[in-house]
């Protein structure tokens, strides 16, 4: 069984907001922002939704994939910002899409939500419960910032990034241009999977749901907002995500020279430095997105593959980490040959 991705897509607001633009309703400079983290400017919704987003950006991922909604079995979304509590926002993509034969479902594990379920689908596939996944990570970040605190809200922005998910089984697959790819047995596609959590140090990246509320304790209804340790989640990423990659590439049994391009999470571009710099590898390797969309958690590792992809930087056969990080707290890598 090979288990491939066979197209991405992305999608992000209209608006975009630079660090000048913020600069002038939040005490804050470009030079703070741009020299501690890497990010210039974000997207940030104003008609968009979560799943509005996540509809657009699976819409664009079938195309790529050269398929249609009705071959779709499985939908995960990967998200802490949906639009309702239910329902979720994959069954909103389901709807969005007319994907009506797929099952849907959201995840939670915060930045690592898209490679927590491109592992669940991943399971589900490799063992033949469902042929076809559509793979999300979305984000509406704007909406849980609390906007007079500047050691957060400079960071985030909203998006959505999409990857459908197939599992071949030695069979032929004609693309709309009916061009053909043959899928051998055992060769390519996701090869390693690693990912954690520790919910003892979950506290240092947080935001609370809502307070209890009933007829023994009342607790009038309060919006509440992302606080983060932002040193302590510092220390946390460049710690376990280069540890984390080097046992993804040990179960694939390959190296970090093997690598073409390392996909992370975009929370910062100084751990994406450190992790490069404990990894031995070449910084070139590190494609980045956070310069034009800061970090859209479990969106951020889906936009930045489907940037890459539409760049035409991936050819079949090279081999790519993907990694993400953050709230939980949780990690995930995966290794993957295109
Ligand atoms: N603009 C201007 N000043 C700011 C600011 C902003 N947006 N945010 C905070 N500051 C100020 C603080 O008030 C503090 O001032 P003080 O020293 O006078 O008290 C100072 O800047 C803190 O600066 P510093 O300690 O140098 O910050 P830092 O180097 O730790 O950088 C982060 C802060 C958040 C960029 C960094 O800790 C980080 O990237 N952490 C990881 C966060 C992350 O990636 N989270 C998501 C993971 S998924």
């Amino acid at each position: 069984m090979v288990i491939r991705i066979i197209g991405t897509g992305s999608s992000l607001p209209q608006q975009v907001v630079t660090n000048d633009g913020l600069a002038e309703a939040v005490d804050t400079s470009d030079e703070w922002i741009f020299s501690r983290t890497g990010i210039r400017e974000r997207h940030l919704v104003k008609e968009e939704t979560t799943a509005s987003m996540s509809v657009e950006a699976a819409e664009r991922a079938l195309i790529n994939a050269g398929i249609g909604a009705e071959e779709v079995d499985l939908i995960i979304v990967a998200t802490i910002t949906g639009d309702y509590l239910t329902p979720s926002t994959a069954c909103e993509v389901q709807a969005g899409l007319g994907a009506r034969r797929a099952v849907a479902f959201d995840i939670n594990a915060a930045c690592s939500g898209f490679l927590f379920a491109l592992h669940t689908a991943y399971a589900y596939l490799e063992t033949g419960v469902y042929r076809t996944a559509l793979v999300l990570g979305a984000e509406t970040l704007s909406k849980i910032m609390d906007w007079e605190d500047r050691s957060t809200c400079v960071l985030f922005g909203d998006g959505a990034g999409a990857a459908v998910v197939r599992a071949f089984n030695g069979e032929t697959r004609i693309r709309d241009d009916g061009s053909q790819w043959l899928e051998e047995k055992g060769k390519g596609g996701l090869l390693a999977f690693e990912q954690g959590s520790d919910g003892a140090r979950g506290k240092v990246l947080s935001c609370k749901g809502r307070e209890n509320n009933n007829l023994l304790v009342r607790n009038p209804f309060t919006p509440s907002y992302v606080k983060m340790d932002g040193q302590e989640v510092y220390k946390f990423a460049v710690s376990t995500v280069p540890a984390s990659i080097q046992r993804v590439l040990e179960k694939a049994g390959m190296e970090a020279g093997d690598m073409k391009y390392f996909v992370l999470h975009q929370a910062n571009i100084r751990i994406i430095q450190s992790v490069a710099k404990r990894l031995k590898a070449d910084e070139g390797k590190f494609p980045v997105s956070l310069d034009h969309c800061g970090n859209v958690s479990a969106a951020s590792v889906p936009i930045l593959l489907d940037e890459i992809n539409k760049k035409g930087m991936l050819e079949r056969g090279d081999k790519i980490v993907m990694a993400g990080f953050g709230g939980g707290l949780t990690w995930a890598s995966a290794v993957l040959e295109w």
